[in-house]
């Protein structure tokens, strides 16, 4: 249907690889993934990409924390990646690493040839250095007295108290917080990206004044580009390297310094594309040479400045395409201002959505439907949630199938039949949208493109109410009324469906299936069924949301069943017992077993031990977090080899014993011990059983 093919790369921002998606990030991929298709349901060609935005300074420091290699952190986060990407339907074509060999490559290729344009400088500066540790600190690092208000224990940059902004230099009793040494300055050289360069400027204030840039995007841009009163922009040079140890990528011809991570995240989107390429046995360098290649990248508003300032210098001035555009969205806020929200919690944790069976494609739908171009906030209501999947997803649009489908089965031997002139003219009514909702599609006005569709619905339900199919099946001699009336439904019912594909693509393929036709492209919304196409017998599309799941999805915490039969009685325990092959233990209270803190961990990780035969070695997600923050892991060793192999645990909720002293083995520390079922008697009854909760359990939570 279009003139001509494009060929899109498409992106999303690239999370860090230290903790576990938020519902803002599967916001984000769902805003992509609707649009990209969209985009091929339009006939374009699209490869659409992610990645971890595995380095910097805290993630080396979280991996040392946990007692792992930055490389088996970023390995374990990365691990629990794809359970989010297949639950919500989003289809990247590929999920790389900033921490990958293609990185290392194009970054310090885009490195060189920046510092051939003359746009790299070094400089020496005086930074604090935290002597115990051997290593510059981060200002995040650094904490003591606001030099304002005199609050103690305040961050190297601002001051949580009283919101003044300073230098680290500038607080009183400087302290590192990472070992509580007092910070001394330091000289070092770093490089700078000189983007007040003359060249820089100009190409920028181009770039994002030239009205690609949604409207306050350019502006807010427009202030950094700017002159201020010395004639210079706001945006000064960009400090790009940092000091070893940093976990990072290499910066050439310096060693011990490194890219900061900012330099090489954008970079990223590439390095993923081109390990894509590699694997399909593209070459990158063609590909990224095609002169109508378009790239996009949806972003989150916090990070305007990178994506519309250095990155599209750092690929301009490198020789390299800068991106066609940015789209920036808001952040996603959840039950603002909802008066339940003290017993509901505010929280949406995306895999407890999936794990408690709630449909993706409600999500995808209720998001598209709030979903604009511009940058701005939305709120995840539960109330409006289920209002508007049960009213109008399923209440408008998936019941004129059900309306209308038994009869074609029953009635008309699974048969379409002739469409009268009243039924074409509302089918041509849905037809002729084809461009406007493609167009709102393309502009990424999904919430608008949700409306125009769901108006169209509501015509159908109205000649349905008008033409009452369940009266013309009583009546004798309208045979061929009720079947050109059902007819019209299920055509009709293909068309809603075409639109609103690139949302619920299950749901379209489901239909599909129903139909007896492939899922298509946009263009066949003019190919009718046509008289005579058989259609398949109508199975039950979407349950409706109920109440009770989003009680439970809010839940702040789930009660895990009560363990508590075995220790109460002694009568219970008849003296002959020995289940499991074993007598049971002398009786404890209750408040001995309390002393046992059993809490859920998600294994995100799970290797052999080299040397053992015996042990695997399990990384493992309490729900707990840093002072700073960040996500703790354990390292467990535990005697399961036998009977697992690492890539069955992976990724699995199990029950740790938390509170165990950390136990010195041979191949490191085990923090903790993970809970499985064995028969007393091993050698005659080999097996051993981790625990697994059922679906609701959340890691950190208690099991009593
Ligand atoms: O803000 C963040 O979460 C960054 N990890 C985003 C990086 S986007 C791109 F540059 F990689
Ligand atoms: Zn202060």
């Amino acid at each position: 249907m279009t003139a001509s093919r494009r060929q899109l790369f498409v992106t999303t921002a690239l999370p860090y690889a230290n903790g576990r998606f938020h519902v803002g990030h599967i916001m984000e991929y769902i805003q992509a993934d609707i649009w990209v298709r969209a985009q091929r349901m339009l006939g374009h060609t699209v490869d659409f990409v992610g990645a971890d935005d595995a380095h910097g300074a805290p993630i080396m420091i979280a991996a040392e924390k946990a007692g792992v290699t930055p490389e088996q952190f970023v390995a374990a986060i990365a691990a629990g990646r794809q359970q989010y990407l297949d639950g919500f339907l989003i289809a990247f074509d590929n999920w790389h690493s900033t921490h990958s060999p293609e990185n290392t490559e194009i970054s310090q290729a885009i490195y060189r040839d920046l510092k051939a344009a003359g746009l790299i400088q070094a400089r020496t500066i005086e930074q604090f250095y935290d002597p115990q540790k051997g290593m510059f600190l981060p200002d995040r690092y650094i904490k003591g007295t606001c030099p304002n208000c005199r609050a103690p224990d305040q961050y190297g940059d601002n001051c949580e108290a009283c919101g003044a902004v300073y230098a680290p230099t500038e607080l009183i009793e400087p302290y590192s917080a990472l070992s509580g040494a007092r910070p001394e300055l330091r000289a070092s050289e770093h490089f700078f990206f000189k983007l007040s360069d003359a060249r820089c400027v100009a190409f920028l204030e181009q770039w994002t004044q030239e009205g690609r840039l949604q409207n306050d995007v350019a502006n807010k841009v427009r202030e950094w580009i700017a002159p201020g009163e010395d004639g210079r922009p706001k945006m000064g040079d960009w400090d790009i390297s940092r000091d070893a140890p940093y976990f990072g990528i290499q910066i050439p011809d310096a060693p011990g310094k490194y890219f900061y991570v900012w330099l090489d995240a954008p970079i990223g989107y590439l390095a993923s594309l081109k390990n894509l390429l590699t694997k399909r046995g593209q070459d990158y360098a063609a590909y990224m040479a095609q002169p109508g290649l378009e790239q996009y990248h949806f972003i989150g508003k916090d990070i305007i400045t990178f994506h519309t300032l250095f990155w599209p210098a750092m690929l301009k001035f490198s020789g390299r395409k800068a991106p066609d555009n940015v789209f920036v969205h808001g952040f996603l806020t959840v039950n603002q201002g909802e008066k339940m929200s003290k017993s509901r919690g505010t929280g949406l944790d995306p895999l407890k959505y999936l794990e408690l069976g709630m449909n993706p494609e409600w999500l995808r739908y209720y998001l598209a439907a709030k979903l604009s171009a511009r940058n701005e906030d939305i709120d995840f209501n539960a109330e409006d949630f289920m209002l508007r999947v049960n009213a109008d997803l399923i209440g408008k649009y998936v019941n004129i199938a059900s309306r209308a489908a038994g009869f074609i089965s029953k009635r008309f031997g699974g048969r379409l039949g002739e469409i009268s002139p009243d039924g074409d003219a509302l089918l041509t009514h849905l037809r002729d949208a084809l461009p406007a909702v493609t167009e709102l599609y393309a502009e990424r006005e999904y919430g608008k493109a949700v409306r125009e569709i769901m108006q169209l619905a509501d015509r159908v339900n109205a000649y349905v109410d008008q033409n009452k199919p369940w009266e013309l099946a009583k009546q004798t001699g309208m045979d061929a009324r009720l079947h050109d009336v059902c007819t019209v439904c299920i055509e009709a019912f293909r068309i809603l469906t075409i639109y609103l594909q690139p949302i619920l693509p299950k749901l379209a393929g489901d239909v599909a299936a129903f139909l007896m036709t492939p899922p298509e492209n946009f263009d066949a919304v003019t190919r009718p069924l046509g008289k005579g196409a058989r259609i398949d017998v109508y199975k039950h599309l979407m349950q409706r949301v109920e109440a009770a799941q989003l009680d439970a999805l809010f839940e702040p915490q789930v009660q895990v069943q009560q363990v508590e039969s075995a220790i109460k009685d002694e009568a219970n325990v008849g003296p002959a017992a020995a289940p499991g092959g074993e007598p049971l233990a002398p009786q404890i209270t209750i408040d001995d077993f309390a002393k046992v803190d059993l809490r859920i961990a998600r294994i995100v990780d799970c290797a052999a031990v080299v040397g053992s035969t015996k042990l695997l070695r399990l990384t493992l997600d309490a729900g707990e977090t840093d002072a700073q923050g960040q996500p703790r892991l354990r390292n467990v060793f535990s005697g399961i080899a036998s009977c697992y192999q690492p890539d069955q645990l992976k990724g699995k909720l199990t029950v740790l014993a938390a509170n165990l002293a950390p136990r010195k083995m041979k191949f490191g520390i085990s923090e903790g011990m993970v809970l499985a079922a064995s028969h007393g008697d091993e050698k005659a009854h080999p097996g051993i059983y981790v625990l697994e909760p059922v679906i609701g359990a959340q890691p950190g939570m208690r099991v009593r």
